[in-house]
């Protein structure tokens, strides 16, 4: 029961305590400003109290545990919670994009993006596809209760895509963070300028196929480029090549090694991908 309630609402177990306590403390304290309020009111204990009062705490009850979240470090989680609740009465409830994150390797922007999209009600992280069976993100997945799958080349490349699999969870957006495997057209055509991916140098130079990892990093400092970046951009049917959404640059040093422009592009990736993606999102809304 608790373990459901930690991955339906994505927490620890910190602040699972600090929610149950944040409901049990505005609860209790809303039942007893609801009955102190009849009670100055004059209101008789008859069948109508008990509507009135029904009513009453009600009202009171968002109010009571939004303010006792404040000094419990829940507000955030609280204000979506009523926010959700609000939509869902209302008839307003905004859809949710569903996205599937592609990677191969150890994950690290996964996981930037798995953190950056937790709070945010419009989107959830829905799986985590590799090629791999062995790979970083499929472990970062299982910490953050991410269904995952593990795709087979064949089905991939050669069969139904896996098409019928996204399509049937509902995928709405697809993010590769490090997959090595080209997009099969039908996936393309399935998901129109529905897909991002994340390159490490500046396109479109050192782009295309065979260009990934130590070997952007090597061509990059091999040139002698003063700069280098990131690249993030749609997906097409060729390696590297969709409309480009977002650049971002950092100095190539004299002293730089592929490792260390690795390092520096880690971090602009890390800094910026989960918020261009945000963006592209907001679009689609
Ligand atoms: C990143 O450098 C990205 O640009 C490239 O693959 C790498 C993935 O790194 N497409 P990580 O697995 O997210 O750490």
């Amino acid at each position: 029961m608790l373990q459901k309630l930690k991955d339906r609402w994505k927490v620890n177990n910190l602040n699972l305590v600090l929610i149950i306590s944040t409901f049990a403390i505005g609860g209790s304290l809303c039942g007893k400003a609801g009955a102190r309020l009849l009670e100055l009111g004059g209101v008789e204990k008859n069948f109508s109290y008990w509507f009135i009062y029904i009513l009453l705490i009600t009202l009171l009850w968002p109010l009571f545990v939004i303010t006792v979240s404040i000094p419990l470090g829940q507000f955030s989680f609280f204000k979506n919670y009523l926010l959700h609740i609000w939509q869902r009465i209302s008839g307003k409830q905004k859809k949710v994009i569903k996205i599937a994150i592609f990677a191969s390797g150890a994950g690290s922007n996964a996981q930037k993006i798995i953190e950056h999209f937790k709070k945010k009600s419009f989107v959830k992280i829905s799986l985590v596809v590799c090629n791999k069976k062995v790979a970083g993100v499929l472990d970062i997945a299982a910490k953050e209760n991410i269904p995952s799958l593990i795709i087979e080349r064949n089905r991939f490349f050669d069969e139904d895509n896996y098409l019928a699999f996204l399509k049937e969870l509902g995928i709405d957006f697809i993010v590769l963070a490090g997959f090595l495997w080209k997009m099969p057209t039908a996936i393309i055509n399935s998901y129109p300028n529905k897909i991002v991916n994340i390159h490490p140098a500046l396109l479109p130079k050192y782009g295309g196929k065979g260009m990934y990892g130590q070997r952007v990093h090597d061509a990059v400092i091999q040139a002698k480029d003063a700069v280098s970046g990131i690249s993030i951009h749609y997906v097409d049917e060729l390696y590297d090549h969709g409309n480009i959404i977002f650049q971002a640059t950092c100095p190539v040093e004299e002293t730089d090694t592929a490792e260390s422009l690795a390092q520096k592009i880690h971090q602009l990736e890390h800094l910026h991908y989960p918020a261009v993606i945000k963006t592209v999102l907001e679009k689609l809304k």
